[in-house]
């Protein structure tokens, strides 16, 4: 099977936001406790009682942004439960995730843990059952300088010197789990918290809960961007606007081949959000820019449910997906600001997988790790001709033709770098890489294959998936490559 892939490195695009490549991580499951914080649980080696290999593991991914305390979780948390002397801390119900939640892990603790891997903090506060005036406390405690004492109670607390912590989300899907708002309802509520929060630290972004268009024949889905960024039109109140895409084909180690290339075709429907998200921002914001933060996206099996804290297999079909939906980030880098996938460890897709003092990374670990280059890369549109496969995005009602390679590419001084995904079960496709206006001096690269998208990585073999460098990948006088089916491949160019 032939491609080619045409590219121009003259005609870059938008910079690809670094936090295009961020994490989610809430207080359900295993993901906080466990995954990310064992406390003083003496026999997991930690700092200050993170855990040392999740934290290295993210270290090494240099990511650049996590968001908390949810999800659902965020619209019944109430941060003052969370900070202080650890022993003097309630116990409170997580209601969403049917647990008790002892509140060790609290605003300092998720602070510290940011500014150890070097990324930025984006807090979500609590709209549905919280109030203006608690959110803008929180962000008193976490970000004033002055003699307060709320400040004062910080300092107690060992941060004499403000967080700063600049990214706030007012509430979480305010359309079910945060409140069941109408748009035009949630707009209201917004406003209120908005202006105390933006008043206590004028400089932060605002973050607001938008459409999820999991299901397009729902109303309020369909009305609620409109209903929000209409009311919002003559206020400076709002800097991004979240939106939601969960992906779902068969179960994570059961599904049919067509099962599986309908994962992929759903990533159409992804795009679709985006472009109805953004017809309403340059309608109602004609002027100046409102982002798009896909604030919770990844592939959430069947299996996944509330008993089980929402654990999955982690596949190699998984990390093919989250490479192409990335691909769809890079490629609306002129309006995506932010992304984080849900959730960092053992919840839904995450990175790692822990138990007790034994962890293991997963296939999408090594996709965030190869996509690395794109982060801050000047996006670099591609033509590509592949062969398809034809499937009906979740939504749809007609099938679309899909291509078998997706490939994404960027620019950063004289690198080039393409990644491309192929989507087949079967075939290999050779691809003819035609870079225009420039010659590649060099090519250097590495790939994650597998012979069946159902292989995943397991404590007894942590590797089993791992991303491998490519030897010869091509030269300018023979430049074709071939992709091996179930893979993902990282090239860096470098041009003359
Ligand atoms: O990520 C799990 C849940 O999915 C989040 O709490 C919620 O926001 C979404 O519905």
């Amino acid at each position: 099977m032939g491609a080619v892939i045409l590219c121009r490195p003259e005609q870059t695009g938008a910079i690809i936001s670094p936090e295009i490549y961020g994490h989610f991580a809430e207080h359900l499951g295993r993901c906080i406790y466990e995954g990310i914080w064992v406390g003083d649980a003496q026999a997991i080696p930690n700092q200050h009682g993170a855990r040392l290999d999740v934290l290295a593991a993210l270290k090494q991914l240099r990511v650049p942004v996590i968001r908390w305390p949810g999800g659902c979780f965020a619209d019944d948390y109430h941060w003052r439960d969370g900070i202080g002397p650890v022993e003097k801390r309630p116990r409170t119900v997580n209601v969403w995730w049917r647990e008790i939640e002892p509140n060790t892990f609290g605003t300092d603790e998720f602070l510290r843990l940011c500014e150890n891997l070097g990324a930025a903090p984006y807090i979500c506060a609590n709209v549905g059952s919280g109030s203006p005036r608690e959110a803008r406390d929180w962000i008193e405690y976490c970000n004033f300088a002055g003699d307060s004492t709320l400040a004062a109670r910080r300092g107690r607390n060992g941060r004499k010197q403000p967080w700063n912590v600049k990214r706030w989300g007012v509430g979480n899907e305010n359309w079910g789990c945060g409140g069941n708002f109408t748009g035009a309802d949630y707009a209201k509520e917004y406003i209120r918290f908005a202006t105390y929060m933006r008043a206590m630290s004028p400089d932060i972004e605002l973050f607001a809960c938008g459409a999820s268009f999991g299901d397009y024949r729902n109303p309020i889905q369909m009305e609620w961007n409109r209903a929000f960024c209409d009311a919002l039109r003559r206020l400076d109140l709002v800097n991004h606007v979240a939106l939601h895409r969960y992906f779902s084909r068969g179960r994570g180690l059961a599904f049919t081949d067509a099962e599986h290339y309908a994962l992929f075709a759903d990533a159409l429907a992804l795009e679709r959000d985006l472009e109805l998200t953004d017809a309403v921002l340059r309608e109602c914001f004609p002027d100046r820019f409102v982002g798009i933060a896909v604030d919770e996206w990844g592939v959430w099996h069947p299996e996944a449910v509330v008993d089980n804290g929402l654990e999955q297999a982690n596949t190699l079909r998984d990390a093919l997906m989250a490479a192409t939906v990335l691909h769809v980030f890079n490629r609306w880098a002129h309006r995506v600001t932010m992304a984080n996938l849900a959730q960092t460890v053992n919840v839904l897709q995450c990175l790692a997988v822990t138990e007790g003092n034994k962890m293991f990374l997963t296939p999408t670990y090594h996709v965030f790790d190869m996509m690395r280059p794109h982060s801050g890369a000047r996006f670099v549109p591609l033509q590509t001709e592949s062969p398809t496969f034809e499937a009906r995005p979740v939504g749809f009602d007609k099938k679309k033709t899909v291509p078998l390679l997706d490939a994404c590419a960027s620019l950063s001084g004289r690198k080039l770098h393409l990644t491309v995904v192929n989507k087949s079960l079967t075939e290999a496709v050779e691809a003819r890489i035609d870079v225009r206006e420039a010659a590649v001096a060099s090519v250097t690269g590495k790939i994650l294959h597998g012979d069946d998208p159902r292989m995943a990585n397991a404590f007894d073999a942590p590797s089993r998936i791992t991303a491998r460098r490519i030897r010869h990948a091509f030269t300018s006088a023979a430049p074709t490559y071939v992709f091996p089916p179930n893979s993902f491949t990282a090239l860096k160019l470098t041009l003359e």
